[in-house]
């Protein structure tokens, strides 16, 4: 009887721990957090003022004493005290409303890129462990990305996701629940942000804030040449006089700034075709490539890679959550999570 009544309020959750966003999936609930990776930190106090949409915020906006940082940098955590702070926040967050928050610590499952080291797993594994997880199982994130997608993972099939996210791009060959071939960029979204950055301060002697190249590559970006041009207002410093000043800067110039990255993903993409097998690579032929993460938004970056690779591209539903969708799909499949997760950790 206890028994049963414990169970009723085991906890479980599934996370996408990204360099740009944090999402929480708790079963039997859905996604519950879906924020922004930022930490915003009072250095006199040391003391956490926000994380999350409130601390994005703040980036760039802040005194000195207040400092905004990210605690992954390229998929992976570079701030291991933040890290595991922000994760902290979240799941407790998740359980504020439940009178039975003390009963049992979570089963986790979280996503992590392909391609890391063992030390950098451990650090994923042991920041889960830290804020408060009982146990932890880690997937890699382009499975957890095919998992949420439902491709047929555990088929003989050769299934090729790309999920473009914020720090990192990964591109993996799935097939019988293992991925055959695979490889992990660090040129993703951020990195478009980056150019564009770049592109103003070359082109327009401008200053631009991260936030605002972002804002012009989700309103006016494209990967290939779009039926209308669009424009938009960028405004920041400009470098000659020190003063604001506004430029337009239209859809073909945020191409120009963005090309080179894209075309190293349009070309890791064709690496690893050439090294999969080629039983896998008529599937991938017949079924097409699955494109998820953030990026997969970008526009037309479907039709770049389709004229690139010739190879049918489809864009995965709600890119932005395929991966912890994945994870939570795994708490529920057993048999599944023991097959795609690379380690567990217990506190037993
Ligand atoms: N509509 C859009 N058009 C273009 N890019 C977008 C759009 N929406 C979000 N993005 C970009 O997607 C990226 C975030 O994607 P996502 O949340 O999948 O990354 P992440 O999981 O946090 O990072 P990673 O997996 O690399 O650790 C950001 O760079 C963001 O600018
Ligand atoms: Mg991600």
């Amino acid at each position: 009887m206890a028994f049963n009544l414990l169970d009723k309020f085991r906890k479980e959750l599934g996370i996408d721990l990204g360099t740009a966003n944090t999402l929480v999936y708790v079963k039997g609930r859905g996604i519950i957090i879906n924020e922004p990776s930022v930490v915003a930190i009072n250095t006199r106090t040391e003391q956490i003022l926000a994380v999350g949409h409130e601390a994005k915020d703040m980036l760039g906006k802040t005194p000195p004493h207040i400092i905004t940082t990210r605690p992954l940098t390229g998929g992976i955590i570079s701030d291991f005290e933040v890290a595991e702070k922000m994760l902290r926040y979240f799941i407790d967050k998740v359980y504020e409303d439940s009178a039975l928050n003390f009963l049992s610590r979570p089963k986790v499952v979280i996503g992590a890129p392909v391609d890391i080291t063992e030390v950098e797993r451990r650090a994923i594994g042991d920041a889960v462990m830290n804020a408060g997880a009982k146990e932890v199982w880690i997937v890699e994130e382009p499975m957890a990305a095919a998992i949420g997608s439902r491709m047929p993972v555990r088929e003989p099939i050769g299934n090729l996701i790309v999920e473009i996210g914020g720090g990192t791009s990964e591109i993996a060959v799935i097939s019988l629940s293992g991925i055959s071939t695979r490889k992990s960029i660090k040129i993703a979204g951020d990195e478009l942000n980056r150019n564009i950055m770049q592109y103003a301060r070359e082109v327009f002697n401008l200053l631009l804030g991260e936030r605002q190249a972002e804002e012009i590559k989700i309103k006016i970006g494209s990967a290939v040449e779009m039926t209308e041009t669009m424009e938009f207002p960028m405004r920041g410093r400009d470098l000659l006089t020190g003063l604001p000043r506004e430029v337009m800067i239209n859809d073909g110039q945020v191409r120009e700034a963005m090309i080179n990255s894209l075309r190293v993903i349009v070309d890791s993409i064709k690496d690893i075709i050439e090294i999969t097998p080629p039983e896998l690579v008529a599937d991938i032929h017949e079924r097409g490539i699955l494109l998820s993460g953030g990026g997969a938004l970008l526009r037309g970056i479907d039709q770049l890679i389709n004229r690139a690779i010739n190879i049918p591209v489809r864009i995965a539903d709600d890119p932005l959550t395929s991966v912890v969708r994945g994870a939570g799909i795994l708490l529920d499949e057993e048999d599944l999570l023991r097959e795609t997760t690379v380690w567990p950790l217990s506190s037993k």
